[in-house]
């Protein structure tokens, strides 16, 4: 196996898998969280490439290897105080709630920003160790982002992407942070820079034109059609790329997997209506919220708790850090008062389950579910709102969707809702529950609607424009970028 010579390889703080180690001591490898591993695993197979990142534990080093699916695993060491300044600290108790519109206080710690640098210092030697002589590289995510510009200055032969999986926030949050022009010129390293949303990369330009760069032309979708000029006369692409799903995979249900689906329901207590939330346990996705409205529709007798269920699937997240306890606190408690009030024996109104499911056990929850209910604060994209839609290839459920999730911008006959507003959240919820029974046929065009969006705009896609339109940017003939329409296509 060669650890060197590699033509494409992305960077991500997280490997695809995770090193677990059981009660008996034994160690295997687990699929990791997250949207990002979600997205970009089918691509890297695609590609059959290199992958960097952490292996999910402190102070674990295991030596590269080859998955099944022919991708090359190259583990990047983070030792436990990494984990704490540079993952806990300043990726997920700076950047994240900034990022997120201050849904709760960034905390600002000058010992964790130097944690953030030394370790992007680090991922940038590990990458330029495997990368060969004018690889394509593809740096992601908000704790990558000095990544670009230290792999430039190290290896001006790359070319380099980088693109970012949540919100980009507006200029004026964003200059609270105290090292906020070398975190741009961190990203300003890449050749092309992606977002999810147009909004996103606007706010991107705005920020470099208040740092007196020149800014021409304005965001698009899967286009390049803006650029900010370098004083040295380098030229980096700003667009709009929005992630999406291995659609194909999701929405192919066999005879067995129907039955599985039934069985799910008949466990469940065979309830008329079965609602739905799947999420990392993350104070952004609004699970409290969403548990809420659900309790007080049930306390005003507009859900009858004999006729509706709700399960919750939330997947444990950065369990150590106190914003993440109090929400699980908190969500707990709100199952276990709805179940209190409103459950009779041995038929809980709430299923909850704290960990994460199989996806082939995911798929059948998905299509069991007549309600979808994803109710972020904020979210980059969100990507459980695609998997359920693309599990509904019959027109089958509904979904509600907050408005502040990017996949609204592209989902819009979802039942939109403002998580920030209970009322707004009821009234979807009840809307889409009483159209469930009332209008069956609307129900249904507005399902296949957005699953025909979902198909036509997969994850292939995704990775096929952004890396297309790298090899634009880059120009010429230097660049090595997979072509788009190459053996991935
Ligand atoms: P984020 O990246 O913020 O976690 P997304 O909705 O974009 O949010 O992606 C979450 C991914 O994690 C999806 O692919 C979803 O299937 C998966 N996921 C979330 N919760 C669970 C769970 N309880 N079990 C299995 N997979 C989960
Ligand atoms: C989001 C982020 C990813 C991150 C994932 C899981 O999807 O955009 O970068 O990997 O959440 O979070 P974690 O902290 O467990 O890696």
């Amino acid at each position: 196996m060669s650890e060197r010579g590699n033509d494409f390889v992305v960077v991500a703080n997280r490997l695809p898998v995770d090193l677990t180690t059981a009660a008996d001591g034994s160690q295997a490898w687990t699929p990791s969280p997250g949207g990002l591993v979600t997205a970009l695993s089918p691509v890297l197979e695609a590609h059959q490439g290199c992958w960097v990142g952490w292996p999910g534990v402190a102070d674990a080093a295991p030596e590269p290897f080859r998955t099944e699916a022919g991708v090359l695993l190259h583990p990047v060491r983070l030792s436990e105080s990494d984990f704490e300044a540079f993952y806990e600290g300043f990726s997920n108790a700076t950047l994240w709630p900034l990022y997120h519109d201050l849904i709760v206080t960034p905390t600002y710690d000058r010992d964790w920003w130097d944690a953030y640098r030394e370790v992007n210092l680090r991922f940038a030697d590990e990458v330029a160790h495997v990368a060969a002589e004018g690889a394509t590289v593809w740096v992601q995510d908000y704790q990558l982002q000095l990544l670009p510009g230290i792999l430039r200055q190290m290896r001006p032969d790359l070319t380099i992407g980088f693109f970012l999986h949540i919100p980009f926030p507006s200029p004026d949050l964003f200059r609270q942070l105290p090292w906020r022009e070398e975190t741009v010129r961190g990203i300003l390293g890449a050749d092309l820079i992606g977002f999810h949303l147009e909004a996103n990369a606007r706010n991107f330009l705005e920020l470099a034109h208040r740092q007196g760069l020149e800014v021409r032309g304005e965001a698009t979708t899967r286009d390049v059609t803006a650029h900010i000029s370098l004083p040295g006369g380098r030229t980096v692409g700003v667009g709009a790329f929005p992630i999406s799903i291995a659609a194909q995979d999701f929405g192919q249900f066999s005879d067995e997997d129907k039955r599985r689906v039934a069985q799910l329901r008949k466990d469940l207590g065979s309830p008329k209506r079965i609602i739905l939330g799947v999420d990392r346990l993350d104070y952004t996705k609004g699970i409290l919220q969403r548990l809420t409205a659900f309790e007080e529709l049930l306390e005003t007798g507009a859900l009858d708790p004999e006729e509706v269920t709700l399960v919750q699937l939330a997947t444990p997240s950065r369990e150590r850090l106190d914003h993440y306890k109090a929400t699980r606190s908190q969500v707990e408690e709100a199952v276990g008062r709805i179940n209190g009030r409103f459950s009779r024996m041995g038929h809980p109104v709430v299923h909850y389950q704290h960990r994460g499911v199989p996806k082939d056990v995911l798929r059948c929850y998905y299509r069991m579910a007549d309600i979808m209910l994803v109710t972020p604060f904020k979210d980059g994209m969100n990507l459980v709102a695609k998997e359920f839609v693309a599990c509904h290839d019959d027109g089958s459920g509904a979904l509600v969707l907050s408005e502040f999730a990017g996949a609204a911008t592209e989902l819009d006959e979802a039942y939109l809702c403002n998580p920030f507003d209970i009322e707004s959240v009821k009234r979807a919820l009840l809307n889409a529950v009483r159209a469930l029974s009332d209008a069956p046929f609307t129900t249904t065009q507005r399902m296949l609607t957005m699953h025909e969006q979902v198909m036509s705009h997969d994850v292939r896609l995704w990775s096929q424009s952004f890396l297309g339109c790298l090899r634009i940017t880059r120009t010429g003939t230097t660049s090595h970028a997979p072509d788009p329409h190459g053996k991935d296509s």
